[in-house]
């Protein structure tokens, strides 16, 4: 039941290549704070993903571009504290890795010293590789975000499905491939067709983490508070709600503001 490993012996880069080569599903979910990483690692998730997409779950903005640097960390080490077992992915934010290979590898820097995760994600291909490798070169593992990439969604013009085309996806499993051979140990990949997710787990050395790319991926990551039934309104196609956790804060809400109402909270034995 590898799904459910009792083996609290923390998860590297090397198990996840591993897993791949053993055929063994690698399970990831998002997290952003020490309580929720807590469960997730103590029920046996294999990696935690400390996702940009706190910019939208955490701080309720629209997208993904306004999150800061700070902001990110303030998240992942909280998520890092958490984490005996699982392996913990942070993203590097918007603006903070692509004004120069400079400030990039400056930010992956401050990132990993003040959080303590395990590794960065970046979004991009080949316009991104000089940042990557030296990202490497500084001792960083570092993962790649190719197909729908939420960091540019101004120019991408919408969340729809990528790739779709032969040029668009001749050009991802090129980055892919680029990607790779710099050295990442891992590529996310969102929103594409589930066949060209199995070229590219096909065709790389490093793993493959999908979230709307088909069941042929190394592993499968979503947005927790989508996965578990929190945020109402956004289903899309590749979506399951695995819980519905969102009723059940409603409900355990309702039932605390009758209890004040009533009186019937606090009682004797909860008073001093
Ligand atoms: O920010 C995020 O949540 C992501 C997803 C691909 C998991 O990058």
């Amino acid at each position: 039941m590898a799904y459910l490993s009792t083996d609290k012996k923390k998860i590297t880069v090397n198990t996840l290549l591993q897993m791949k080569a053993n055929g063994e599903k690698i399970a990831q979910l998002t997290a952003y704070d020490y309580t929720t990483a807590k469960l997730f690692d103590e029920a046996g998730i294999d990696s935690i993903h400390v996702g940009d997409s706190g910019s939208n779950v955490v701080a309720g903005n629209a997208d993904t571009l306004p999150i800061t640097v700070d902001e990110m960390i303030f998240m992942a080490r909280g998520v890092a504290r958490a984490c005996n077992h699982a392996f913990v992915v942070c993203d590097m934010p918007f603006g903070s890795y692509q004004v120069s290979r400079e400030e990039g590898v400056r930010n992956a820097v401050k990132i990993m010293k003040e959080t303590g995760v395990d590794a960065l994600k970046l979004e991009g291909g080949i316009e991104i590789l000089d940042t990557v490798k030296a990202i490497i070169a500084a001792g960083i593992p570092v993962e790649g975000h190719l197909g729908l990439t939420p960091q540019s969604i101004h120019k991408l013009g919408g969340y729809g499905l990528r790739a779709k085309e032969e040029a668009e996806a001749e050009k991802l499993l090129a980055d892919a491939k680029a990607l790779d051979e710099a050295g990442c140990f891992g590529i996310t990949l969102e929103k594409v067709p589930a066949q060209l997710a199995k070229t590219v787990t096909e065709s790389i050395h490093g793993i493959t983490i999908g979230i709307g790319a088909g069941p042929y991926t190394d592993g499968q990551v979503l947005v927790y508070t989508d996965a578990f039934g929190m945020t109402e309104g956004f289903k899309p196609k590749f979506q399951r709600h695995f819980a519905e956790l969102g009723q059940g804060f409603k409900d355990a809400v309702s039932a605390y503001c009758k209890a004040v109402k009533t009186v019937d909270f606090p009682n004797e034995s909860e008073s001093y």
